[in-house]
């Protein structure tokens, strides 16, 4: 896609952009109007044709399989569950724990990634202090490891390779909170060598509230018990992440989803995630040259810290920059569609 291109599919597919310099998807991605279309239609449909407008299991797979390119995985390997943390619960709730077993988390980690492991019985929850100390932490007792594939506050992307090659040499699982990266970056989940790799769909994958999408490694599917049974999963084996949805998904999100998803997978996922990461670098040099403390980040979040972000970021509101104020930070965040004038609109306006 060039520019034209880009500016074609920002009048199509997000008319906000018209309006307002959208800079806060690292909270919510705005949904695309083929969504909300396609979220209508089968709105309409249930109500007109009852159970003849559902057809709703072959919309499911077409969503899997949406999902599965996105995360360049076998369809096999991927399930809708509704949220994040249910995704991180797949190994919280599925694994056998024993008396003695340590889930390392990062501190300052997402409550959403933790707290499915904070009630197991016998089992301690490590925090480390920093990511980057997370592989000399993995040892014998390491029964698993928790965090945010992109932090939510600062916007570092973890080390993975790392923290998967730790966990590979002490057979420890690996469930990794992808919430501010699916969608935006590009995801080969397979390879990045973890159990569990999910992220709800109300972020970068704009596609609303309701459906997560859950990459679960071949171990994940013959090991894990499954959390949540139901009358959809009864009969399914070990050969499929469909044994993790124990019902039928929200047919009208499911509809819109696809289309997200359709239009997610209509780039190529480098020059997605090139294109924005090259305004999220856009933003945090500008930031920089006007003062700011930016962190280094590789992702689609900018984040500084500022000693009165709420004011900041209601101020930048109201000259129409959409952005977050989040624990003392200024955060701004990218995606494929964020262009070089969002960026400049930005910095003038700071
Ligand atoms: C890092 C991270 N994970 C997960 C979520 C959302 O969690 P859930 O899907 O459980 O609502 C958020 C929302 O802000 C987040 O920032």
């Amino acid at each position: 896609m060039n520019d034209r291109d880009i500016e074609r599919v920002r009048e199509r597919e997000f008319p906000l952009t018209e309006r307002v310099t959208y800079l806060d998807f690292a909270t919510f991605g705005p949904l695309p109007t083929s969504h909300v279309r396609a979220a209508s239609e089968a709105l309409a449909a249930e109500a007109a044709k009852g159970s003849a407008g559902l057809d709703g299991t072959a919309l499911l797979e077409s969503v899997r399989e949406e999902a599965a390119a996105l995360l360049h995985s076998p369809a096999r390997n991927v399930c809708l569950l509704t949220s994040t943390s249910e995704g991180m619960g797949l190994v919280a709730a599925g694994l056998p724990w024993r008396a003695g077993d340590e889930v390392i988390v990062p501190e300052q980690e997402f409550e959403g990634c933790v707290a499915p492991f904070l009630s197991l019985g016998d089992v301690t929850v490590r925090v480390a202090r920093a990511v980057a100390e997370i592989p000399d932490l993995v040892g014998e007792r390491t029964r698993a490891v928790a965090l945010s594939l992109v932090d939510r506050i600062g916007g570092a992307r973890a080390p993975v390779e790392a923290i998967a090659a730790a966990c590979r040499e002490h057979d420890t699982w690996l469930a990794l909170d992808a919430a501010q990266a699916m969608g935006v970056l590009d995801l080969d989940a397979p390879a990045l060598g973890a159990d569990v790799v999910c992220a709800h769909g109300y972020k970068f994958l704009v596609s609303g509230f309701g459906l997560a999408p859950t990459y679960c490694s071949d171990r994940a599917l013959a090991e894990l018990r499954v959390p949540r049974p139901g009358w959809k999963n009864a009969g399914v084996g070990h050969g499929s992440a469909a044994r993790f949805e124990p019902t039928m998904s929200s047919i009208p999100v499911l509809a819109g989803m696809r289309e997200s998803l359709r239009l997610l997978n209509s780039l190529d996922a480098v020059e997605r995630e090139r294109r924005a990461l090259d305004t999220a670098r856009g933003i945090a040099q500008g930031l920089a040259a006007r003062g700011f403390q930016v962190r280094e980040q590789r992702s689609s979040l900018v984040s500084a810290p500022h000693p009165d972000a709420e004011t900041l970021a209601t101020r930048l509101h109201e000259r129409g920059i959409v952005a977050a104020a989040v624990e003392g930070n200024l955060r701004l965040s990218t995606h494929f569609f964020t262009t070089d004038s969002d960026v400049q609109a930005l910095l003038d306006a700071l």
